[in-house]
């Protein structure tokens, strides 16, 4: 289905139905590496206690395989549709019917993000290639992968710099740390995107 800077995403079935099973890049190196392990972990933990109309759903996780050697593995509802490719769907459309589906998803962008900040979570990664849309055409955040809990401070987050450039806000590019509103930052020109359909810069870092 897609792949990430962490992981390659497949289409699978589970109890009959379609789900995306991501798998990291680099296994091994998960299981050795302690920083990349608590990344999946905290995915996978901050998306089961999520519930929103705007956020993907998680669906479980396998953490050995058959001979009980550690594997991870994230499975999590399948969307059909990236928001780049919604996008261009949209573009093709008459003015009336692609502003009405355009503020829907800009509107729901809102709602998902307000949603998770309420929770106390800062998602610190939202881009274009972060969001995905399903079937009856609302956006939802995926990728949880580098978010962080708003009381929760780690000695690292503030030093370690992860997420894309392109989508930063400036004090985080100055090494700040991540906080709601580096999020909303990111969601504003997510929706100048969406607006103007601006070219977005190649590749992942
Ligand atoms: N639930 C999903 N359904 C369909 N495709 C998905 C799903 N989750 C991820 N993808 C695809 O896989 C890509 C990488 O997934 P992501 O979770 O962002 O991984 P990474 O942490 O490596 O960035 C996404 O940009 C998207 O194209
Ligand atoms: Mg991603």
């Amino acid at each position: 289905m897609g792949k990430g800077g962490f992981g390659l995403v497949f289409q699978g079935k589970y109890k009959g139905a379609d789900v995306a099973v991501k798998e990291p890049h680099d296994p091994e190196a998960l299981h050795e590496e302690e920083a990349l392990k608590k990344s999946f972990f905290r995915e996978a933990k901050n998306l089961y206690r999520l519930s929103h109309r705007n956020v993907v759903a998680l669906v479980g996780g396998i953490v050995s395989d058959d001979c009980g050697d550690p594997c991870y593995m994230m499975v999590t509802e399948l969307l059909p549709q990236s928001l780049q490719k919604e996008m261009e769907i949209l573009q093709e459309l008459d003015g009336e019917e692609r502003c009405k589906r355009q503020d829907r998803l800009m509107i729901e962008l809102a709602e998902g993000l307000a949603y998770l900040h309420s929770a106390g979570i800062i998602h610190k990664d939202i881009k274009s290639q972060n969001v995905m849309v399903d079937t009856s055409g609302s956006p939802k955040y995926i990728d949880f992968g580098l978010c962080k809990q708003e009381q929760v401070t780690t000695s690292t987050a503030s030093t370690r710099l992860a997420g894309t450039l392109y989508w930063m806000s400036p004090e985080r590019k100055r090494g700040g740390a991540a906080s709601a509103k580096s999020d909303v930052y990111s969601l504003g020109l997510l929706l100048v995107y969406m607006l103007t359909m601006a070219k977005l810069p190649e590749g992942e870092e």
